[in-house]
This record gives C-alpha cells, sequence and structure tokens, in this order.
C-alpha cells in the first residue's frame, strides 16, 4: 500500500483512477480546484468506494497550497491529472495553456522536491504524436505539436525526461493516452463536460438523451474502411487500470517509463454511432458535415510496449464503452 497524491481527482480520468487505486489498496488524497469537475463528485466516489474520500480544493499553481498539502501528508508518489485538455481552447488561449500545464507542472515538481517526492506519473497524450506517419504508432514515434495542447503535453514530457536523465532521484511514468470513453460501472461518475461537448462520446451520450438534436459527423471522405475518422477509444476504467501498474511500476523499480494507453483497435465515428444506439436503444440521428479543421484520418495505438513492461492490456469493449456511458448519462445528477 502505497499513499498517493492525485492533481485533478474530481476529472474524468482523475476520478476513475481514483476508485481503482483505492480499490489496489492505496491510500489516496485529491487536489483539484474544480474548474472542470462536480463538486458533487468527492461525495459519489465515497459511495463507489465505500470510506470517506480527501478531497482539498486548490490549483496547482498555487505554490503554498502545494506545500500546505505536502506538509500535512507523506506521500510515495503523485499521480498529475490537473490540466486543460481541450485542442480548440488552447488554439484560442495558449498561455493559459502554457501556464496550466506547463507552469503547473512545474511548480508540483518543486514542491515534491521539497517534499522529497520523487516518483510522478503524468497524463500525456497520443496527441504529442501529431500527424503520425505510422498507424498503429509506437511510442518511438517522432513528437510534433501541432496546437498548443500539444506542445503542453511535448513540453510536460521533455521537462520530465532532463530531470530523470540528469538527476537519479527522479522516476516517472508518462502514460499517453488515445481516446478515453464510457464510464464507472456503477453509473455514478463520468464524463460531464460543461458546455455542448467538443468530443464525439460526450457529444453522442447528449443525443442519446435528447439534449442535443443530432451528431455532425466531420467528414465521410477520409481515407478509412467507411470515411469517416477512426480513433482508438479506450475505457476509461481501463485506462484508470492502467495508472495502478505504471504507479506499482514506479515504486517497486524506479525506472522511468513511456507507454502508449490504447487498445490498438480503431473504430470509426459510424462505428461509434452504431454501437451507441444499440446501447441506448435507438437509432440516433447524424448528419454528414464538413471535415473539421486539424483532424487526421486515424489515430491508434501500438500497444504492445505498455503491455511489456506494465502488463496492461485493455480488456473492456466497444459495448462496453458504450453501454457503461449510456448508464451513467441516462441517470447522472446534472452539472455536480
Ligand atoms: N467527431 C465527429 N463529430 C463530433 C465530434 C468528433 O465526427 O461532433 C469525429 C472527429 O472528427 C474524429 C473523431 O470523431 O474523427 C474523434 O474526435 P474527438 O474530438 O472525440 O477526439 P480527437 O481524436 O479529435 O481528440 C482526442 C482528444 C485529444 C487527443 C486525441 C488523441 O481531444 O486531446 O483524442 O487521440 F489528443
Amino acid at each position: 500500500m502505497a499513499s498517493i497524491l492525485l492533481t485533478g481527482g474530481a476529472g474524468y480520468i482523475g476520478s476513475h483512477t481514483y476508485v481503482a487505486l483505492t480499490q489496489a489498496g492505496h491510500d489516496v488524497v485529491i487536489i483539484d480546484n474544480f474548474s472542470n469537475a462536480g463538486r458533487g463528485v468527492p461525495g459519489r466516489l465515497a459511495r463507489i468506494t465505500g470510506a470517506p474520500v480527501t478531497c482539498l480544493e486548490g490549483s496547482v499553481l498555487d505554490a503554498q497550497f502545494l506545500d500546505d498539502v505536502f506538509a500535512k501528508h507523506s506521500f510515495d508518489a503523485v499521480v498529475h491529472f490537473a490540466a486543460l485538455k481541450a485542442v480548440g481552447e488552447s488554439v484560442e488561449k495558449p498561455l493559459d495553456y502554457i501556464e496550466t500545464n506547463g507552469q503547473g507542472l512545474i511548480t508540483l515538481l518543486r514542491a515534491m522536491e521539497k517534499a522529497s517526492v520523487f516518483r510522478l506519473v503524468f497524463s500525456s497524450s497520443a496527441t504529442v504524436y501529431g500527424i503520425p506517419d505510422e498507424t498503429p504508432t509506437p511510442e518511438t514515434a517522432p513528437r510534433r505539436a501541432i496546437n498548443p495542447y500539444g506542445f503542453t503535453k511535448i513540453m510536460g514530457e521533455e521537462v520530465l525526461e532532463q530531470l530523470a536523465t540528469n538527476d537519479a532521484r527522479w522516476a516517472f511514468g508518462t502514460l499517453r493516452y488515445f481516446n478515453p470513453a464510457g464510464a464507472h460501472s456503477s453509473g455514478l461518475i463520468g464524463e460531464d463536460p460543461g458546455d455542448t461537448p467538443n468530443n464525439l462520446m460526450p457529444y453522442i451520450a447528449r443525443v442519446a438523451t435528447g439534449d442535443l438534436p443530432q451528431i455532425s459527423v466531420f467528414g465521410d471522405d477520409y481515407d478509412t474502411p467507411d470515411g469517416t475518422g477512426v480513433r482508438d477509444y479506450i475505457h476509461v476504467e481501463d485506462l484508470a487500470q492502467g495508472h495502478v501498474l505504471s504507479l506499482d511500476a514506479l515504486l517497486r523499480s524506479s525506472q522511468s517509463h513511456l507507454v502508449n494507453l490504447g487498445t490498438g483497435q480503431g473504430y470509426s465515428v459510424l462505428e461509434m454511432l452504431s454501437a451507441y444506439s444499440a446501447a441506448c436503444g435507438r437509432d440516433l440521428p447524424y448528419k454528414i458535415a464538413p471535415r473539421r479543421s486539424g483532424d487526421v484520418p486515424i489515430y491508434c495505438a501500438a500497444p504492445e510496449k505498455a503491455k511489456k513492461l506494465l502488463g496492461f492490456e485493455a480488456r473492456r469493449t466497444l459495448q462496453d464503452m458504450c453501454s457503461s456511458s449510456w448508464n451513467w448519462v441516462a441517470q447522472r445528477p446534472r452539472g455536480n
């Protein structure tokens, strides 16, 4: 059992990781500023785990807040989710992204160093591959920033690499997520974007609940089997398990690792729509719309390295992703 600080632990992936870490026997403290997380999430985490949740409100940009948290608790490691993550918004507000994702990471690392905590799992993204030359994409593929969000993830990875290379006290688990989807089997936590969703799965979910009239399929003339964009969707509970394995590896070996977290299996927009329609029991309306600027035809992970290094393998199916999402959105408490 280890003592873990989870930044951004009330968010979508963070909350599922909280459950997975707690169920693996770890002692977890959450910090979150609730900029993109419901205030009801800690209470629902307590219901899922059957134990009280320690959740402290504050920002990773606030050095004093972090010092206080590290002074009150003795941590073995940190799992760092707290960051901004919308590609389109990052183009409009690049400095916000560089500040929260870049400076937030540095402020956290400084607080960790002061408290002598030298193990961190970092949320990276497949977005670091930019427009990949190769799919499935292996971790050795070059990093290319095609928007400010991607830049901040590359920057984070490079900062950690410099630290690990030059200061033997540090070790990092860098996890490049493909497309997270689905919700917890309890139906108590899931993805809950405040505004109109940008990403496909939460958008489909809103159409399924009747909150939005129809899905726009962004392009049907890509060089893919049915012409629509293909992505490697991974169930958020599998993704959460990846963090447990990454942390175990870090605490066991003190060796840094960098891996993709995906399934290796891509699905098109039309396949997603059809799977979700089956899950919610009605054909969801859609229209073909122009391509979205900046989109690539296919993103798909080479998953072998994560399996070899961490023993990670995604177990849940596309049906599991759609049915758990539907189970969550059909009953969720709105906006908390
Ligand atoms: N799509 C639609 N209609 C929508 C929304 C999306 O057709 O309303 C399509 C997109 O064109 C794309 C696919 O659905 O083909 C997936 O789009 P998402 O917006 O859900 O996800 P992206 O793959 O564009 O991006 C996400 C994250 C990135 C991350 C990337 C990694 O937002 O941060 O996955 O694969 F880098």
